[in-house]
């Protein structure tokens, strides 16, 4: 086989070697009559395979133990939906009564998972790792907590992601993932050692902040993200999928309400106008 530096990019189109590397996919072997993901036949995982370990398989090549699976389940049904004062939900219902289609209310939900909302499970997971790594130097897991959190802090500002919440002093999701992931790990499914150091990171910030910060959603999903062995920005991708479930739901639901062009807040409430008094515009 002729590589494409010895052609120079210039394979003969009628060979077709060209176009076949120009997308080339471990993923998927997909011909007439062919269908397999990582050699795997689709009508040999229809009706064996649930969609998270597909989710895995896809992502990571091979399928997950049956304990891992659930654990991946667990972190993915977890997060679908926290109603209309999350700004992804309330978004999906603005974009449904705008008179575009799903696609189009969900594409602009996903859109706003960023660092602050959604996707702080990214950062989460990158924040464990740190302290791991830093135990693997030789430093002690509180040391270690208080080192990552500082370095987190001086380079991203105080927010500490995965942690804190606008609405539950104690996100109920929290404990029992984390419940989930101590039974894994008594298993021997996962090492558990991200579990620890999220919690070392939730007693250290009370400590400095004299008030509890409790794990949110993004942080207990980043602990089996990490203990389930997913790079840092699959825990953003996989929130993703996630609450994809909850906007669609929200986003069909407003559909068949039938609001048309609803703003965030009911129209009696006109939006605080601080600006300038009003004034002439001047002669030109
Ligand atoms: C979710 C979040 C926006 C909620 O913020 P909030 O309830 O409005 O919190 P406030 O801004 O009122 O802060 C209240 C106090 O708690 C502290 N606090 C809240 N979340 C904190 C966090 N993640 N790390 C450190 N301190 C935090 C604030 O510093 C503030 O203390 P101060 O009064 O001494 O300044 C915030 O906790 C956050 O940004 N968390 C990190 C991102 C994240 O995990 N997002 C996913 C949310 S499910």
């Amino acid at each position: 086989m002729r590589s494409r530096e010895a052609d120079g990019g210039a394979v003969p189109p009628e060979d077709g070697l060209a176009s076949r590397q120009w997308w080339h996919t471990s993923i998927i072997d997909m011909r007439p009559g062919v269908i397999r993901y990582h050699g795997y036949a689709i009508q040999d995982l229809i009706g064996n395979i649930g969609f998270a370990q597909m989710a895995w398989l896809m992502l990571r090549g091979e399928l997950p133990s049956a304990r891992q699976g659930r654990l991946l389940e667990a972190a993915l049904m977890a997060a679908v939906d926290h109603g209309p004062q999350a700004p992804s939900i309330a978004i999906a219902r603005m974009a449904a009564t705008c008179g575009v289609g799903l696609n189009n209310a969900m594409a602009s939900a996903v859109n706003v998972l960023g660092d602050v909302h959604g996707g702080a499970g990214e950062q989460a997971v990158e924040l464990y790792q740190d302290v791991a790594a830093r135990v693997d130097a030789g430093a002690s897991q509180e040391a270690a907590v208080r080192a990552g959190l500082d370095a987190f802090i001086e380079l991203h500002g105080k927010f500490v992601p995965g942690f804190g919440h606008r609405f539950h002093p104690l996100d109920p999701r929290a404990p029992r993932l984390l419940q989930l992931v101590d039974e894994a790990a008594a298993a021997g499914a996962v090492p558990g050692r991200y579990a620890a150091i999220a919690r070392g990171i939730e007693a250290e910030l009370e400590a400095r902040k004299g008030k509890p910060i409790p794990m949110n959603i993004d942080g207990a999903t980043a602990v089996i993200y990490a203990e389930l062995g997913f790079p840092a920005p699959l825990a953003r991708g996989l929130f993703c999928l996630s609450r994809s479930v909850g906007i669609l739901a929200h986003a069909w639901e407003q559909s068949r309400q039938g609001g048309r062009n609803k703003g965030p807040i009911p129209r009696q409430y006109i939006p605080l106008y601080d600006g300038p008094p009003p004034r002439e515009v001047p002669e030109r």
